[in-house]
C-alpha cells in the first residue's frame, strides 16, 4: 500500500518507516518538523537502503499543502502520527494543544475525504483511560477523565472518528492506543530525541546515564504498587512499529472502526526499570524518591489479546531489549541528531 505517514519524522513515525517499507509499503511524510530532525529520515533510508524518503515538509492545518500532496500521490491509507504529545505544556499552553492535534485531525480528514483515502490509523494513547477502571485494561473498559488537555485531544479526536465512521462507513478507522513507548531501533541510528528536560521516565534515565543530568527524580514511592512506585506498560518502539504494519490488515479487512491496546501485558514499576537498565547496560543511575507527580496514576498496563487475536499481533520485545536499546542510541548519539 501507498501510505501518507504524518509526523513521520518523529520518534513512534521513524520507526515505523523502517518497518513499513520491510513489509513492502511505501510511504510519503509529512511533517513540520516542529518537534523531529530531517537526519531522522536520512537515516531511515540509510538502514532500509533506499535513496530518501519522500518527504513534504508542511504543516497539517496547511490545507493548500495537503491539497498539493494529495494531488500528486494516491494514497491507500494514512498513519496519522502528527501532534503535540507534551502532558506538561499542553497544561500550560491548552490553545496551542487543542488547535494544533485537533484543527491538523480535522483539515486532514476532510482533505482525505475529498480524495477519496477514507483509511486511517489513529496514534492514541492509554492517557484516554484515565486512572482506569480495570487492570490490565481491555478495550471495553470505560474512557476515564483526561487531567490535562494533551490527553482530551486524543480522546476527542477518538470520538470525531467513530462519529465519521458511523455516518459513512466507508472511513475504515483504527485506534491504536500506545502504552509507554521506550527503546529505539537496534541499529543505534533513530531514537528519541527529546527537546529540553525530558518528560519521560525513559529518555530521563539515559540522560542521566550519559552525564547530562545528575540524577533521576523518582516520583512517588507511596503508591499502592509492590515496590510503591509508579508501574506502566512499557512497550519497545519497534514493536509499536508492527503494529501499525498489522493494524493495516484492519484496513485491507475494511473492519469499519477497530480499536486496540498496543502494548505488552506487562507492568514495570519505575525502580524496575532503573534496575534493568543499570544490569544491561553496566552503567550508574542515581536516583532520589520525591513527591508524587500532580495527575499520574498508580498502575496502568493493558491486556493486548484483541491485537493478538485479531491482527496477529504481539510485542517481541522485552525490558531488558527495552533498556539496551534505549541505551545504544542515547550513548551513539548524545545530543540526539545534532551529534
Ligand atoms: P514526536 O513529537 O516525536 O512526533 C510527532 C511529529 O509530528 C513530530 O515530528 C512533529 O514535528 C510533527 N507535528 C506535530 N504537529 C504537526 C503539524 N501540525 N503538522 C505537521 N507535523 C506536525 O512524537 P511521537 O512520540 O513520535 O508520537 C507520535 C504520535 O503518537 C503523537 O500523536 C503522540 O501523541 C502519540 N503518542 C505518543 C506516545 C509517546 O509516549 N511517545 C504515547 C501515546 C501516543
Ligand atoms: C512513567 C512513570 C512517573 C519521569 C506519559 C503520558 C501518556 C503517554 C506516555 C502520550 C510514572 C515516573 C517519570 C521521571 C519518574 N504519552 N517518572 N521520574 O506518565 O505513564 O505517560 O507518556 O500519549 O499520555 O502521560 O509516562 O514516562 O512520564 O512516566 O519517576 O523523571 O515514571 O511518575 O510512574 P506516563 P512517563
Amino acid at each position: 500500500m501507498k501510505i501518507l505517514v504524518t509526523g513521520g519524522a518523529g520518534f513512534i513515525g521513524s520507526h515505523t518507516l523502517i518497518e513499513l517499507y520491510r513489509a513492502g509499503h511505501s510511504a510519503v511524510v509529512v511533517d513540520n518538523l516542529y518537534n523531529s530532525d530531517p537526519e531522522a529520515l536520512k537515516r531511515v533510508a540509510e538502514i532500509i537502503r533506499v535513496d530518501e524518503i519522500p518527504f513534504v515538509k508542511a504543516d497539517i492545518r496547511d490545507r493548500e499543502a495537503l491539497e498539493e500532496v494529495f494531488a500528486a500521490h494516491r494514497f491507500d491509507a494514512c498513519i496519522h502520527f502528527a501532534g503535540l504529545k507534551a502532558v506538561g505544556e499542553s497544561v500550560a499552553k491548552p490553545l496551542e494543544y487543542y488547535e494544533n492535534n485537533m484543527n491538523g485531525t480535522f483539515v486532514l480528514l476532510d482533505v482525505m475525504r475529498k480524495h477519496g483515502c477514507k483509511n486511517i490509523i489513529f496514534s492514541s494513547s492509554a492517557t484516554v483511560y484515565g486512572d482506569p477502571a480495570i487492570i490490565p485494561i481491555t478495550e471495553e473498559c470505560p474512557k476515564g477523565h483526561c487531567t490535562n488537555p494533551y490527553g482530551q485531544t486524543k480522546s476527542m479526536l477518538e470520538q470525531v472518528m467513530m462519529d465519521l465512521q458511523k455516518a459513512d462507513p466507508e472511513w475504515n478507522v483504527v485506534l491504536l492506543r500506545y502504552f509507554n513507548p521506550i527503546g529505539a531501533h537496534p541499529s543505534g541510528r533513530i531514537g528519541e530525541n527529546p527537546n529540553g528536560i525530558p518528560n519521560n521516565l525513559m529518555p530521563y534515565i539515559t540522560q542521566v546515564a550519559i552525564g547530562r543530568r545528575e540524577k533521576l527524580n523518582v516520583f512517588g514511592n507511596d503508591y499502592p504498587t509492590p515496590d510503591g512506585t509508579g508501574v506502566r506498560d512499557y512497550i519497545h518502539v519497534v514493536d509499536l512499529a508492527t503494529a501499525h504494519v498489522a493494524a493495516l490488515q484492519a484496513i485491507d479487512r475494511k473492519q469499519g472502526l477497530a480499536i486496540y491496546n498496543i502494548g505488552t501485558g506487562h507492568g514495570y514499576s519505575v525502580l524496575d526499570v532503573v534496575k534493568t537498565f543499570v544490569k544491561v547496560n553496566g552503567v550508574e543511575v542515581p536516583y532520589e524518591i520525591k513527591e508524587r507527580r500532580a495527575g499520574d496514576i498508580a498502575t496502568c498496563y493493558c491486556d493486548p489479546a484483541k491485537a493478538a487475536k485479531e491482527l496477529g499481533w504481539k510485542a517481541q520485545y522485552g525490558l531488558e531489549e527495552m533498556c539496551r536499546d534505549s541505551w545504544n542510541w542515547q550513548k551513539n548519539n548524545p545530543n540526539g541528531y545534532q551529534s
